[in-house]
């Protein structure tokens, strides 16, 4: 939106030209149809269909929140209009574009940002596909890419620093290679979850996922990126001096919170072991306490109080909301505890949607009753799934091979690659590193640049 749209739009939203929409949270109908709404605003970034743009990208966010998008318009899809095959082709095409080179979410032409967590976001948007039965391509399945997606981060697993864990960034040129973070390891724990219970307690395979599932959550545990008595899942550390806690990064995110609660939520569910039940309970508990506002309504309360969050950290309730839908019926006794906050929560997102020209743009703040000028791909990502979970219990349940899903199982899929085990194995030539810290710095300037002037 350019600078006058949005003086417009203000103006509209003071005026009170756009009526506050709401929702039913008891009838399906009236929440797909706020879901509808919400979902064509965020088509409106989407450059996939415009000339000279890039199919499976939108407009001038980075590459893991377009992974990202996607999961919440197949769950759009499937519960909410099924019927409709121009919506599946968008989404299949966007997603089936970005699979790089070598099918495992790697494109060459995203080296300069992608991260491990970048490409954990599309793994766990390959889930979603699986378990929602959504059409898979017929020569590489949506399952065997996300276990390509889990082969080549498995195959980063870095004992040498910090007792293991996945480094934040993939190529060392890129800034961040120095630092391990929980969402990165995160990913790579939820996918393995999700693929272990699709496979079920009778593959051959399931251990293998299972495995690297109980290796990260000691791993968390050791490195004290879990301190859940404090209720507490913390960013990250640099590796410098071993990830010690006095180079660690005290913040919190909800999704971070959200992958590993639903990822042990699945493990739960595969197992009916009781500490993967306590554990994600014990995760519960810490988010729910800390993501919402004096109004209990979901807040991403490290950045928003103060109004300093940026692109994706306003998309991060998505991921959380997405994770508390699959949690409360993965383990169905802990709706009671999530499904007010959703409620609430959910009514309070379409509530900010009467904002922006068209009317109907989502705001940031889910207590204001209205849009409060906050507008963006997040905005729009974050209120379709926390509207999207309210139907949990009414929508299918996650589907596995033995419930109907047919994605196929290729489980050395990734390994072949040449991007499997690169831990430093990928050339750097000078050239790349300059052109990718001038990229990292100019990025830099442009995000600094939007959140100042978001802030107006
Ligand atoms: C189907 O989805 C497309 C793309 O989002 C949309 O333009 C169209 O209006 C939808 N069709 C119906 C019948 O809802
Ligand atoms: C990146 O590569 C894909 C093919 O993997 C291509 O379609 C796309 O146009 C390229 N450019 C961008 C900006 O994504
Ligand atoms: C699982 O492993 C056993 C023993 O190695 C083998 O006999 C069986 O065929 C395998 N099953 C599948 C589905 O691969
Ligand atoms: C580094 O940290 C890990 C995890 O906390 C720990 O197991 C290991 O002993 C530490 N190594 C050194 C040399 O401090
Ligand atoms: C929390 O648990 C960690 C070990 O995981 C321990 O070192 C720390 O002292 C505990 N803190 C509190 C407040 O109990
Ligand atoms: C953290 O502690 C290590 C020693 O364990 C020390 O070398 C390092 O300088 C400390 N870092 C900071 C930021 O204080
Ligand atoms: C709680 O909701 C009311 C009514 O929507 C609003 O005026 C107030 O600012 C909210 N409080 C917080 C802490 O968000
Ligand atoms: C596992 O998940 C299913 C939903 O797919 C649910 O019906 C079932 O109760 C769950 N099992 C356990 C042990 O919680
Ligand atoms: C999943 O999709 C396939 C067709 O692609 C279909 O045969 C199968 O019945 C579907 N499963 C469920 C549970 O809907
Ligand atoms: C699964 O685990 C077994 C036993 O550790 C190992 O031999 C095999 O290579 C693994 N397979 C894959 C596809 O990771
Ligand atoms: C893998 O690496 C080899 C040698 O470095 C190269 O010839 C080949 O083209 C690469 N394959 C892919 C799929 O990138």
């Amino acid at each position: 939106m350019h600078a006058q749209t949005l003086v417009a739009a203000w103006i509209a939203s003071v005026l009170g030209l756009a009526a506050a929409l709401d929702i039913d949270v008891s009838s399906q109908d009236s929440v797909c149809q706020a879901a509808n709404v919400i979902q064509s605003g965020e088509w409106n970034y989407y450059t996939g269909t415009r000339y000279g743009g890039t199919v499976g990208m939108f407009d001038g966010y980075y590459w893991w929140s377009a992974g990202q998008s996607f999961a919440g318009l197949i769950d759009y899809y499937t519960f909410c209009d099924s019927g409709n095959d121009t919506l599946k082709q968008l989404i299949y095409d966007g997603v089936y574009h970005q699979r790089g080179e070598n099918d495992d979410y790697m494109p060459s032409n995203q080296s300069m940002t992608e991260g491990n967590d970048d490409q954990g976001m599309w793994g766990i948007t390959l889930m979603e596909a699986v378990e929602r039965n959504f059409t898979n391509p017929p020569d590489h399945s949506w399952l065997s890419m996300a276990q390509a997606v889990f082969n080549t981060m498995s195959g980063r697993w870095d004992p040498d620093s910090c007792g293991g864990g996945l480094r934040w960034q993939i190529f060392s040129y890129n800034s961040g290679y120095d630092y391990k973070n929980s969402i990165s390891s995160g990913c790579l724990f939820n996918v393995g979850a999700r693929i272990a219970r699709y496979l079920g307690p009778t593959s051959n395979y399931t251990k293998n996922y299972t495995d690297t599932c109980d290796k990260v959550w000691r791993w968390m545990e050791d490195v004290g990126f879990f301190q859940l008595n404090q209720s507490a899942i913390w960013d990250g550390a640099k590796i410098h001096h071993n990830c010690s806690l006095n180079e660690t990064t005290f913040l919190r995110w909800s999704y971070t919170y959200g992958v590993y609660m639903a990822g042990a939520a699945y493990l739960y569910n595969l197992t009916n072991d009781q500490t993967w039940h306590s554990r994600s309970k014990q995760i519960l508990d810490a988010g729910l306490g800390y993501f919402k506002d004096g109004n209990g309504t979901m807040q991403e309360t490290t950045c928003a109080p103060r109004g300093w969050c940026n692109d994706d950290q306003r998309s991060f309730r998505a991921l959380w909301s997405r994770s508390l839908h699959q949690t409360m019926v993965l383990i169905p006794e802990f709706e009671d505890d999530i499904r007010p906050y959703i409620e609430r929560s959910a009514r309070g997102a379409v509530s900010s949607c009467n904002g922006g020209t068209d009317g109907i743009t989502c705001g940031t703040d889910w207590s204001k009753g209205s849009w409060d000028g906050v507008f963006g791909l997040g905005e729009q990502q974050s209120a379709l799934e926390v509207v999207l979970a309210v139907l949990a219990g009414r929508v299918p349940d996650p589907l596995t091979a033995n419930t109907g899903g047919v994605s196929e199982s290729v489980p050395d899929a990734g390994i072949t690659s040449n991007q499997t085990v690169n831990r430093n194995a990928i050339a750097v030539h000078t050239k790349d590193k300059a052109g990718a810290g001038f990229i990292t710095a100019l990025v830099s300037i442009l995000l600094l640049g939007a959140s100042a002037w978001m802030l107006f």
